[in-house]
């Protein structure tokens, strides 16, 4: 096998261990713990040497690695970040969720996490990942918990009863969404499922945070296997990417980070999300746990380049006039640049340029990324995070097609090309 296809079976076995946020975030600290990086909590005092390597998480669901480079302070030049994020669009299942129906059915009561193509989670089987809170003795704790097995499908109308289905429908989520459970007759109550699957009583659970998720596995398919199927593609393969790099990289000059954010999905503005204090907390420790003045961070900041990594839009083949006329991704065509005038994409002449050598030295292919003019496009995290720490960015992504679909399509490829110019980020 070639670098490219194992680095695609490692991305797909991924993404196949993280159902939830909470599940990406612990496979990513695990990454970076099987290289060395220790854990730091936000609670406590931080002790960091030269040459050190740590992670730190908040809610369990955002999480910001950093590698010091093994040199004298005063020659540290700045920071090389990288930024993506945990989370993708799904269904959060509520409190007391059981709802009968005519005493034969039960369903779950849910509403919706971000902005899904909701007709793609139909007539597909579904479980449940994300997390619990428990009380054990006087301890309010959480604990991660992924029901693995078929649970749930949310059926589809047959085109009999819904004559107009075929013309494009809306789908309301308090009535069209909710999935089937099971039979009412001797129910088992879902949290006797949770409760068995994180190894805990029933009586235990005192809150959850808990999503619906597909259970396919993702997997290569086209006539040369040139292409990936997966769910949560979107950020998830920037996210490892990213994270692999960092790991697998030593700093020379730079402090390294690489930081996953919740919450991308819901528009950031959450206590772990792009749109929070959490890169700047960390930024900030790190100053003070090296001995160092505010001036010298603003110093080291104002020398440092952040990489905002979400996927991108490839050209259609069934739609290609939706992409913009001039700048067409592909899948495997490597790196996308994204650019946009009214600037939710960070990229600037000065940043895109640095990218685009970055991509040359690393000898990846890269492609550039504009909405067409009459479409609005969508946002990202990147401008969010350069709003809380203001350090020269640019914004670039993967391709991919069916973006926010419960299977998203990429390119087998593009994975390594990214891990690939991140390792020369890091490592330059
Ligand atoms: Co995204």
């Amino acid at each position: 096998m070639q670098d490219w296809e194992e680095q695609c079976e490692e991305l797909l076995h991924f993404i196949d261990e993280s159902p939830s946020a909470f599940h990406a975030v612990a496979n990513l600290a695990a990454l970076a713990g099987e290289k060395g990086y220790m854990e730091l909590q936000e609670t406590e005092d931080w002790k960091l040497v030269r040459g050190g390597r740590y992670y730190v998480k908040r809610n369990d669901s955002t999480i910001a690695a950093f590698s010091i480079p093994d040199i004298d302070i005063v020659q540290i030049k700045g920071f090389h970040i990288a930024a993506a994020h945990s989370d993708s669009p799904t269904f959060k299942i509520k409190d007391n969720p059981e709802m009968p129906v005519e005493e034969q059915y039960v369903k779950l009561n849910t509403e919706k996490y971000g902005g899904m193509l909701p007709q793609t989670w139909l007539d597909r089987a579904l479980s449940v990942a994300g997390r619990i809170a428990v009380k054990q003795g006087d301890e309010v704790s959480t604990r991660l918990v992924n029901v693995d097995k078929d649970l749930l499908v949310i059926p589809n109308l047959a085109i009999h009863m819904n004559r107009e289905a075929g013309k494009g429908q809306e789908y309301n989520a308090q009535t069209d969404l909710l999935p089937l459970y099971g039979e009412a007759k001797e129910g088992r109550p879902l949290s006797e499922h949770i409760a068995e699957a994180a190894g805990v009583k029933k009586e235990e659970i005192l809150a959850h945070d808990l999503f619906l998720y597909v259970r396919e596995k993702g997997r290569r398919f086209g006539g040369n296997a040139e292409y990936i199927l997966s769910p949560r593609l979107d950020d998830l393969q920037c996210s490892f990417a990213a994270m692999t790099a960092m790991a697998e990289s030593c700093p020379k000059n730079y402090i390294n980070i690489c930081v996953i954010f919740d919450n991308e999905e819901v528009g950031s503005t959450t206590r772990q999300g792009a749109d929070s204090s959490f890169l700047q907390d960390v930024l900030f420790r790190v100053k003070e746990a090296l001995g160092q003045t505010d001036v010298w961070l603003r110093k080291q900041l104002a020398n440092s380049l952040l990489i905002s990594a979400d996927n991108a839009h490839a050209v259609h083949p069934n739609h290609p006039e939706k992409a913009d006329p001039t700048n067409r991704p592909f899948l495997n065509g490597g790196i996308v640049l994204k650019y946009h005038g009214g600037q939710k994409y960070t990229t600037d002449a000065y940043t895109g340029a640095i990218l685009k050598e970055l991509c040359k030295r690393a000898d990846v292919p890269v492609q550039t990324y504009f909405n067409r003019s009459d479409i609005p496009g969508g946002s990202t995290l990147g401008n969010i995070s350069a709003a809380h720490v203001s350090v020269p960015s640019v914004d670039i992504g993967l391709p991919q097609l069916a973006m926010h679909s419960a299977a998203e399509t990429a390119g087998a490829r593009d994975t390594e090309y990214a891990i690939r110019m991140f390792k020369v980020f890091y490592e330059d």
